[in-house]
């Protein structure tokens, strides 16, 4: 539909991107798309900047159950087929050929309307900067203004100039991401761009600008959850921190034994336990590491990348929760009084601290999350009332002094707990 109407206008319609790219490294049975980046190139015509969001306002004409979203700024169009089985939905991207100028470094980028090459060559990689041609007068052209077929034969992740970090160091992480990924190395001249971006001091600026340019934190987050919650975390973690590139979070923050440790227990244990109910794995990942900032920092670092209310709170207690518990721990040895300790706190900050502290406070945390907090006492308020307890604040105290002597193993049974009242 779309190359049909962009051809009746004279309009040229091109698939870009990650698309292309996959296309190339995949098979073709294999290749699953989901996410497809389009752009109509209307410039030598007069197209106007939306003709993008014109394109795609003809595909919900004809098929209403799709989606349509438009980002006006960008005049870039959504459409979005939601399936019917609990699959993810298709997402396709349409957008009119535009170059950016960056206004000034590491800013969001300003659009206007121009020509497919300009488009291309404003993108990170040569391996995404690669566009198929649908519309005549050659459908099925291949655009490669870059290089970027020999770079996957190459194996390899290239930037297409120099500037390019300095105008979004968010791509020193995609570069770390797609290299990982797709099991590629990252090329030498590019890897000095990266340093060479990391060391001009980009990522103090990325801290100070968050008032001026808040998309870099919230494009930050959206890369540091892709690699946290990719299967191949730790290698990219790894990468990311052999290029200093951990400094975008903050300039003290880099990987050490201790924080290897922190991040592998939580990982281990999110699995294991299927805890992932309480908190995603990348969120929880992402705490630790911003956990591993001096209390004073670790605010700012949370609030500055948008995270969620909780985890912003959580890293505000942390402090405070880890002295109380790491003073009162050590010396409760009944399992009832370490459950009253614990039980006001929630799991993914319990988690936190337990892969941080030593072991005896970790140890006795870890006890409580897997054994302790799912002790229930054998009987229950309608036991209480059977025995002639008006409901009331009584109540309370009474099933939690059942509770804590089942914890402390001094009964068992029902029956033992209805003679432990009665008494
Ligand atoms: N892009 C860019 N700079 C960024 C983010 C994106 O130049 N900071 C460009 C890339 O050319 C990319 C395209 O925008 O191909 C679409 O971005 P995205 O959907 O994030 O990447 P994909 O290449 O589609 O990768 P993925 O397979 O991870 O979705």
């Amino acid at each position: 539909i779309m190359a049909n109407a962009a051809t009746k206008r004279g309009w040229h319609l091109y698939l870009v991107g990650g698309a292309v790219r996959d296309f190339f490294l995949t098979e073709a049975k294999t290749l699953a798309l989901q996410d497809v980046d389009l752009v109509v190139d209307g410039f030598y015509q007069n197209a106007q900047a939306g003709a993008g969001v014109e394109l795609a306002q003809l595909v919900q004409q004809q098929y209403p159950a799709v989606e349509l979203q438009v980002y006006g700024r960008f005049q870039t169009a959504a459409l979005i087929w939601h399936s019917q089985e609990d699959q993810q939905p298709l997402m396709i991207d349409i957008a009119t050929a535009r170059t950016e100028f960056y206004p000034y470094p590491a800013a969001n980028p300003e659009v206007e309307a121009s020509s497919i090459r300009q488009d291309l060559y404003r993108r990170d990689f040569t391996i995404n900067a690669m566009a198929v041609c649908l519309t005549p007068p050659q459908p099925g052209v291949l655009l490669d203004y870059f290089g970027g077929l020999i770079d996957l034969q190459e194996r390899q992740v290239r930037v297409l100039h120099a500037n390019s970090f300095i105008e979004d160091p968010t791509r020193i992480y995609r570069a770390v991401r797609f290299a990982v990924r797709l099991e590629f190395r990252i090329e030498s001249q590019t890897e000095s761009y990266i340093r060479y971006a990391l060391s001009s001091g980009i990522y103090s600026k990325m801290q100070e600008q968050v008032a001026k340019v808040p998309a870099l934190q919230t494009r930050l987050k959206r890369e540091l959850q892709y690699i946290l919650e990719a299967p191949y975390w730790q290698s990219a973690l790894g990468l990311l921190d052999k290029l200093g590139a951990l400094k975008c979070l903050h300039s003290s923050l880099e990987m050490s034994d201790r924080l290897w440790h922190q991040l592998r227990r939580v990982s281990r244990w999110l699995e294991r336990f299927q805890f992932h109910s309480a908190i995603a794995p990348w969120q929880l990942r992402l705490e630790v590491l911003i956990a591993q900032l001096q209390p004073r920092f670790r605010h700012t670092v949370a609030t500055n990348l948008q995270l969620p209310s909780e985890t912003i709170y959580r890293l505000k207690q942390l402090e405070a929760v880890e002295a109380e518990l790491a003073q009162n721990l050590p010396t409760a040895q009944q399992p009832s009084q370490i459950v009253r300790q614990l039980r006001r706190y929630d799991l993914p900050l319990l988690l936190l601290i337990s892969a941080r502290q030593p072991r005896p406070t970790g140890q006795k945390i870890w006890q409580y999350l897997t054994q302790w907090s799912q002790v229930k006492a054998p009987l229950d308020g309608n036991d209480l009332k059977a025995l002639g307890y008006q409901p009331g604040p009584q109540f309370k105290a009474i099933l939690d002094d059942v509770l804590a002597a089942t914890l402390d193993q001094q009964l068992q049974t029902r029956q033992e707990a209805i003679a432990f009242v009665t008494e």
